[in-house]
């Protein structure tokens, strides 16, 4: 080994073990066309898995990066998935590619909710940080922060008949929000508690909403008619709209003053279930009911159609006239439409585990798909038909195969770096590490340790019940259960010569046994077992052994926090490692029989002799027990596990920390390092199994711990208050900043292109100058190499270039950026590109921001007085221009609308209105910013 050692990184390469997180909701998706009720989208750790149901496949995963996945919503064209995160973070990614397109960021931690609006065109998204943000999908920006609720928010929902959106929140409140005015104009008080779930039904004339207790409420809701329900409430509106905290306590509900529309309670359904509702949610037409607590059983209700309802009602008008006529009653007899007449239990569905999430979707005749996440990482999948007068569901998938009910405790790599085992509470799986396919699948008790036996045809675990359990891979059988122990057996380890292997346990002794082959009774065939042969008492629990790789020596780590070292030979005690204040839970030796690392429950790993037992080095590991630890094969460099969810790679010689790997967000519990080196394969409580890969690029030491701390303030850069809505401010302070790291950047490139042209401009004024004092042309000044490398571009135009590639979510945010002495001359440019009809809406957007922002300094300028006078007319004319050209668009496009309407079929039509829509929506959105200034 060389003077400088050269350490090589280690990288993430797949997450599985995964079938669905528990953080995020499960979603129907179509996929390329593909037949409806065939595709869920779940969370799984900080990536989205589309499974086919259907195989048992997972068909796409959705790249996520650090931070997990909390919610996820599929657009109503289904061509587009909008994904919320742990960070506050939403991307809308293609389910066409899989690829992410947009991003928002605004929130502040988790967002806890999404949706879209009916068109496509609008989401909103609520979190963990309180607030409602509605955003503009096409152009990729936020609209409006709605703040006001207290706690976090479990629903938002765009209205379709009218500009409102509802939301509720833990904080027990239903907000009604004007969305022309941003403005809350209800604040429903009707719930004690934290309301969980929130429905529209009816054509948005009902809202049920669900809370902490059993009751599902029912709400009538209905529009009052503008201007007519109180004498003038447009002054009202604009007058409260600085009062927003008042209107909170208000008890609007029994206001008289009622605006916009009314809310009454109009009855209640009555769940089976006693506890909160974790999830409330109706199919894609809204005629199904689902809602589900903290339990196995799912409950559904039936929304009947208006018809349905008109037949009902009608029914008891006359049972109610009959029985009038026979009491010879002289007033007509009326009826009251109830909630029960509106909606009825259908049936109940039981899972196979606690229900986390569900969804469900309603397909042709009558079938109703639901699709369950459960609480053990399992999908169900059931169906049933809603017209059948007693419907039961039918279970029609069940996705478990790919991931393991609880957490896996012990983990282990075949020695031909192919095959890894994973074991958990009741199951042990073989994985092949290529394709990462269940190669074997079978049953077990509480598994806390393992091995590969060598050859690679059978595996050993040790269990929790003091139980050794040998299987053989080829037939997936279990051969023996062994009763090796009266506690769990904690530690198992192979014997050097492979002759056999040492076991040690909570009984307080460890046991050597070897490996035989006896015939089996009932085939008759040769199959192995394991003898005891030797024990060796001790005083304490025994957590961990592990044999010296020369087979000399033994160590053994007790619940006493020592560790003792025996000779393997004669069972003599060797030395003791004092140190540790707590248990050492892991230790190994290096391959050479020098030295022995110890990770324990007190955070330090130490490094010792195994000549003297002398302590080399304590090195503070984690911010938690460290759990596992290992050598590389071959080297003294080794990895440890901590309960802080990170992995991390040490230097034993030189008692440097390497790298870690952040990737789990539980605790790590183990981990299982290939014999070749190359791989690393671990476990933790967030049910994932992640494979690490060894690359060929060096790790400089010095730049890791910069890259660690440049990590650690972006992340704090991120943390700090982000305006993401245009104008917005953040409480008193102003609106300056750095903001994210992008926005800086981009804010950077606008500032070094307005440099640039300020300097081509002075060479054009200088050049001028001159020629005008030769009195002849001179030859043109040399461009900018980066104007030239453009094709030449002109200064002004390739300000616009650059302007134009700042991505639309990050445009406000990197103008807010920009000093004020850039201003003027922008504002100069603008008026440009205006007059030349060059982006007029890019520009346009931009120049009404820095309007907003910077009125104050814009207005008291002199100097600016003249530009903004013509960029008023020059706007005004270029803007009703395009207006125009819009509405004339717009109208061909409605007359093309009508004339294929009437020529063709309606299966062409749904397909060409789809279309239509979407254009019409892009249109729709540039008329409404046009219709604002003009
Ligand atoms: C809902 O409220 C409206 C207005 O208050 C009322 O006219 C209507 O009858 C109510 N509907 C039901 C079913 O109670
Ligand atoms: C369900 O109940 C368990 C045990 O009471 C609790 O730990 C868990 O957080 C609950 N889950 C939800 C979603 O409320
Ligand atoms: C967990 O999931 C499996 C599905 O294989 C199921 O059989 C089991 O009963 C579930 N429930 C619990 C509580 O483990
Ligand atoms: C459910 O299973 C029963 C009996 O196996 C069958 O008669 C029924 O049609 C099935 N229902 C659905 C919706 O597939
Ligand atoms: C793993 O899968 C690869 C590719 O399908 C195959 O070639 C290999 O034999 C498999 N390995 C094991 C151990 O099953």
């Amino acid at each position: 080994m060389g003077l400088t050692k050269q350490y090589l990184r280690y990288v993430s390469s797949a997450v599985f073990g995964v079938i669905g997180s528990q953080k995020a909701n499960i979603a129907y998706v179509t996929l390329r066309g593909g037949e409806k009720g065939r595709y869920v989208a779940v969370a799984a750790c900080e990536h989205v898995f589309i499974w086919d149901v259907r195989k048992a496949e997972k068909v796409l995963i959705l790249q996520g990066q650090k931070h997990e996945v909390t919610f996820l919503c599929p657009s109503p064209d289904g061509v587009h998935i909008a994904v919320g995160y742990e960070d506050g973070a939403v991307r809308i990614f293609s389910l066409l590619n899989g690829e992410s397109t947009v991003s928002f960021n605004g929130h502040k931690s988790a967002v806890t909710v999404i949706n879209y609006d009916a068109l496509g065109a609008r989401l909103v998204t609520g979190s963990k940080d309180t607030d409602v943000i509605v955003w503009d999908v096409i152009n990729e920006c936020g609209l409006y922060r709605l703040k006001g609720h207290k706690d976090v928010i479990t629903q938002a929902l765009f209205l379709k008949k009218k500009n409102l959106l509802v939301t509720s929140s833990k904080d027990s409140f239903v907000k009604w929000w004007d969305l022309d005015t941003q403005h809350c104009f209800k604040t429903m008080v009707g719930h004690r508690s934290e309301v969980w779930g929130m429905l529209l039904l009816n054509q948005e004339d009902r809202l049920l909403t669900g809370s902490a207790d059993s009751e599902l409420r029912a709400w009538n809701i209905s529009y009052l008619e503008e201007g007519k329900a109180d004498g003038e409430p447009r002054v009202k509106k604009e007058k409260t709209l600085l009062e927003d905290d008042e209107d909170e306590d208000e008890e609007v509900d029994e206001s008289p003053e009622e605006r916009i529309l009314s809310c009454k309670k109009f009855g209640s359904i009555l769940r089976e279930a006693r506890d909160r509702v974790v999830s409330l949610t109706a199919d894609n037409k809204a005629r199904v009911i689902a809602c589900h607590g903290n339990d196995s059983a799912l409950e559904l209700f039936t929304v009947l159609s208006e018809e349905e309802v008109q037949k009902k009602m009608n029914k008891k008008l006359k049972k109610a006239k009959k029985k009038a006529a026979k009491a010879q009653e002289a007033e007509e007899p009326v009826v009251e439409r109830m909630l029960k007449d509106e909606i009825i239990r259908l049936t109940n569905i039981k899972a196979s585990a606690k229900i986390r999430w569900v969804d469900c979707l309603s397909c042709a005749g009558g079938e109703l798909k639901v699709a369950l996440l459960l609480q053990n990482n399992t999908i169900e999948t059931y169906s049933l038909r809603t017209l059948n007068n007693t419907p039961t569901a039918n279970k029609t998938a069940r996705l478990t195969l790919g991931g393991h009910r609880t957490d896996v405790r012990t983990l282990a790599f075949s020695s031909d770096n192919l095959a890894v085992l994973s074991a958990s509470g009741d199951t042990v799986k073989v994985w092949n590490r290529s394709t990462l396919q269940v190669i074997r699948t079978m049953a077990c008790e509480y598994a806390l340790c393992s091995l590969f036996v060598p050859g690679d045809r059978q595996i050993i675990l040790g269990t929790k019940s003091g139980k050794l359990q040998i299987f053989e891979l080829a037939s997936g059988s279990l051969l023996e259960t062994v009763d090796a122990h009266d506690g769990a057996v904690w530690s198992l380890c192979l014997a050097p010569d492979q002759r056999g292997i040492v076991t040690g346990s909570a009984d307080k002794t460890v046991k050597f046994w070897e490996f035989e082959l006896i015939k089996d009774q009932g085939t008759a065939q040769k199959r192995l077992t394991v003898k005891h042969s030797r024990s060796l008492q001790l005083e304490e629990d025994v957590l961990c052994v592990k044999f010296s790789p020369d087979h000399r020596l033994l160590a053994v780590s007790l619940l006493d926090c020592t560790v003792k070292v025996f000779y393997t030979d004669t069972l003599k005690f060797f030395l003791s490692l004092y140190g540790h204040k707590l248990p050492v839970l892991c230790l190994d030796i290096s391959h050479d029989s020098t030295l022995i690392a110890t990770g324990s429950a007190d955070r330090n790993v130490k490094i010792w002799g195994l000549d003297f037992g002398d302590c080399h080095r304590s090195m503070f590991a984690h911010d938690d027990s460290v759990m596992f630890l290992q050598f590389v094969p071959k080297t003294h460099l080794f990895f440890t596990a901590g309960k802080d969810k990170k992995i991390k790679q040490w230097d034993a010689d030189k008692f440097e920390h390497i790298q870690t790997l952040e990737g789990h967000h539980r605790e790590v519990w183990c981990l299982t390092i290939s014999p070749s080196g190359d791989y690393i394969v671990s476990s933790g409580h967030d049910k994932s199994l992640r494979l690490w890969e060894r690359t060929r690029e060096p790790i400089i030491l010095e730049e890791e711990r910069e890259m660690e701390r440049e990590a650690e303030v972006e992340e704090s850069m991120a943390k700090g208050d982000v305006p993401v809505v245009p104008g917005e401010t953040q409480g008193e302070a102003a609106p300056a900043g750095k903001k994210t790291v992008e926005t800086v950047k981009a804010a950077e490139r606008i500032m070094e292109v307005l440099e640039l042209y300020r300097e081509e401009t002075r060479k054009m004024e200088e050049h001028k100058y001159a020629c005008e004092k030769a009195g002849k042309e001179l030859p043109p000044p040399q461009s900018n190499p980066i104007l030239v490398a453009f094709g030449n571009v002109s200064p002004s135009r390739y300000v616009l270039d650059v302007i134009k590639k700042v991505r639309s979510s990050e445009l406000e945010v990197s103008l807010l950026v920009l000093p004020f002495p850039y201003i003027p001359e922008l504002l100069t440019l603008f008026n440009s590109y205006i007059q030349q009809g060059l982006e007029v809406e890019l520009v346009c957007r931009c120049l009404f921001f820095l309007l907003k922002i910077h009125f104050g300094q814009i207005s008291s300028n002199q100097m600016l007085l003249s530009v903004i006078d013509e960029l008023r007319t020059n706007t005004l004319s270029k803007v009703c221009e395009i207006r125009n050209m819009m509405g004339f668009n717009s109208a061909a496009l409605q007359f093309l609308q009508r004339e294929i309407e009437s020529k063709e079929d309606v299966m062409f039509f749904a397909d060409a209105t789809g279309r239509l829509d979407e254009k019409k929506k892009k249109k729709r959105k540039r008329e409404r910013a046009v219709l604002t200034i003009a």
